[in-house]
């Protein structure tokens, strides 16, 4: 797929099928959020988990559940958790999201470019790590790190179309 056309077909998915994620599509997918630019190259204070395995994928989906009130991943067959230790009153706090930003945009165009559909959860897993729920510690991620969003990633129920000859939907002018 030419590049454009991977941006192009990008789309948040809420529709997920019960299709699992090939282990290795995960890891490519992952692997692509790594090599994403970091604010400052401070890569020490990211921290990503990719989960396929679907015993875990269900605890996460029930944690979300709990604090939420139903499943706001959509049916998602993997998650990568995207963690930050700059958070907050941390100085550098408005770089740490902006890095994870690019963390998740790499990896859901990598998902989309492998044929693999993705949504940006950034609610839930805020709300979750805000809420201060334990759901979440048989993750065992190094100390101090905060959960800040999760790629939902998986295979749509329904094929989407692409974008096609769509305009930015953002305004802009060039001068
Ligand atoms: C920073 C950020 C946070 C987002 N958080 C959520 C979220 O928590 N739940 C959700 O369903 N979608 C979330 N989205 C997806 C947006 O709603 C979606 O990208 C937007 O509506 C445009 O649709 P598209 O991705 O299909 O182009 C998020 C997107 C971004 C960039």
């Amino acid at each position: 797929m030419e590049f454009i056309d991977v941006i192009k077909n990008r789309y948040s998915c809420r529709d997920f099928s019960d299709k699992q994620v090939e282990p290795e599509l995960l890891e490519k997918i992952v692997n692509a959020g790594g090599i994403a630019p970091v604010g400052m190259g401070s890569y020490e204070n990211f921290y990503m988990v990719a989960i396929a395995k679907s015993e875990t994928v269900e605890r996460i989906r029930q944690a979300i559940i709990d604090n939420e009130g139903d499943d706001r991943t959509y049916g998602a067959q993997a998650y990568v958790l995207v963690y930050s230790d700059a958070i907050n009153d941390n100085p550098h706090y408005k770089t740490s999201l902006q890095t994870v930003g690019c963390l998740m945009d790499h990896m859901s165009l990598a998902a989309t470019e492998l044929g693999v559909d993705s949504l940006y959860l950034h609610g839930c897993f805020h709300r979750l790590a805000e809420s201060n729920s334990t759901n979440l510690d048989f993750l065992d991620v190094p100390e101090n790190f905060q959960v800040v969003c999760a790629l939902g990633i998986g295979y749509a129920k329904e094929a989407h179309e692409s974008l096609g000859d769509v305009k930015s939907k953002i305004e802009y002018k060039i001068i």
